[in-house]
């Protein structure tokens, strides 16, 4: 593998992909790793130093440790000082082309790396690493549908078997149709050991009356370890948790500087007495590259290229109070937009889109009376990193086209609003 040093550029996982997409396996360390922790790595073939040209961090310049150059590994410098290395690289623009070929010689004839890394055989390392982890114990999954869980699952069930026991929490406020291809595909279609928790009336029970945004994550997140953790006590001899962290997560945490704006909700917080040891196969992985191992692993293509979506699911989309039909509105608005987005072909352009159901009520005409029904917001937008969003500019009749679907389909709606707003002012979410 070729290890980047992390010297604080915005880069660094784009090369890291970028070098994977010749075929080398790369990795992002921090810039003061030792040659000792270098020497344990597996097959270093080559070190790249990555950052600004001052590395200036709170006010302190910060550099690699001098005894990385000892190594005898050959060490390339992007915009570094030193002037040890003849290669610069250019400004990339987070262009992955550019970058390629500013680095494959490196990589290849001063190198002399090997290119083979790629989703076969990183799915047969896996499942041997998987089989020597467990041996033939018991992993417990909580499959959400999600891009990430649903390849570990798949993974796992190819290393494991029914030795791998997947539950899914269906909480209520999932999209149409989603906990069903959940079931459809990895009960009926892979075999796999799947435990199905149908918890709607227990999350909306609980959630009745509670209007406040965070209020309502925190007890959609806490119901959902409770009901997971009920499943796990009722299960026999389980000693592994499968979790779908990736390597974004991995080489986020630590530097995130960033304010906690909502509560996101993950599997995590179990108590203390249900200990497990985790199995983590895909974090080593960035999204594409899971998308691109799960498409291996047989899942179906929408499974994989799944949207985003939040971990409260509908709840944060069905404003304030949730009530069963302003519930079954948004559903029934977010179906048609997915299914006319997909018609359009805007599912493959479009990065997140989904409807919004407000709880106030505004005036209109029904069948020649007066009608007083929600409005259902849309919202489509395209974002790099979720940490700033702009608009897709939706066709003109294609939002038309939308609105007549909606007002004509779904039950107690009269109005359809298009939220112009980008992140910042606004968030993705409305709550
Ligand atoms: P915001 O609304 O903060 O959303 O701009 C950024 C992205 O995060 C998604 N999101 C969540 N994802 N658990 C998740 O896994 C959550 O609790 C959660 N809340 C928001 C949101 O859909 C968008 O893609």
């Amino acid at each position: 593998m070729i290890i980047i040093l992390d010297l604080g550029s915005h880069e660094n996982t784009v090369l890291a992909r970028a070098i994977r997409a010749l075929g080398v396996y790369s990795e992002i360390y921090p810039h003061d790793i030792t040659a000792e922790e270098i020497k344990k790595l597996p097959n270093v073939k080559g070190i790249i130093i990555n950052g600004g040209p001052n590395h200036i961090i709170d006010g302190v310049a910060i550099d690699v440790r001098p005894e990385i150059y000892t190594l005898g590994i050959p060490v390339m410098s992007a915009g570094h000082d030193k002037a040890l290395c003849e290669t610069k690289l250019p400004e990339f623009n987070n262009d992955m082309e550019a970058i390629q070929s500013a680095v494959k010689s490196f990589v290849f004839d001063v190198c002399h790396a090997e290119a083979n890394w790629n989703m076969p055989n990183f799915i047969n390392d896996q499942i041997e690493l998987i089989r020597r982890q467990v041996g033939d114990r018991k992993v417990l999954l909580a499959l959400s549908g999600g891009v990430d869980s649903s390849v570990v699952a798949a993974l796992l069930l190819k290393a494991i078997g029914n030795n791998l026991v997947c539950v899914h929490v269906n909480h209520g406020l999932m999209r149409k149709g989603e906990s069903e291809a959940v079931v459809e595909v990895f009960k009926h279609q892979m075999k796999a050991n799947l435990i199905y928790v149908d918890a709607t009336d227990r999350f909306l029970n609980k959630l009745a009356g509670v209007a406040d945004p965070e209020q309502k994550r925190k007890i959609i997140g806490g119901e959902f370890i409770r009901v997971f953790e009920e499943e796990a006590r009722k299960l026999d001899g389980i000693d592994f948790l499968g979790q779908g962290t990736i390597y974004p997560d991995i080489v986020e945490s630590g530097t995130k500087t960033a304010k906690m704006v909502k509560s996101h909700h993950n599997v995590g917080g179990l108590p203390d007495d249900l200990k497990f040891e985790l199995v983590e196969p895909l974090r080593q992985l960035f999204k594409d590259e899971v998308r691109a191992c799960g498409l291996e692993l047989g899942l179906p293509y929408e499974m994989v290229y799944r949207q985003p979506f939040p971990g409260p699911g509908l709840g944060v989309r069905c404003l304030g109070a949730i009530t069963r039909d302003r519930l079954e509105a948004v559903r029934e608005a977010d179906a048609i937009l997915r299914e006319e987005f997909q018609l359009a072909g805007l599912d493959k352009k479009v990065w997140q889109y989904f409807t919004v159901v407000p709880d106030f009520k505004s005036v209109g005409v029904r069948d020649n009376a007066r009608s007083f029904e929600w409005p259902v917001i849309i919202r489509a937008v395209n974002t790099v990193d979720a940490m700033t969003a702009t608009i897709e500019p939706v066709d003109w009749p294609i939002l038309m086209k939308i609105t007549d679907r909606i007002l004509k389909e779904v039950p107690h709606v009269n109005r359809v609003c298009y939220d112009m707003s980008p992140k910042p002012n606004a968030t993705i979410e409305w709550e």
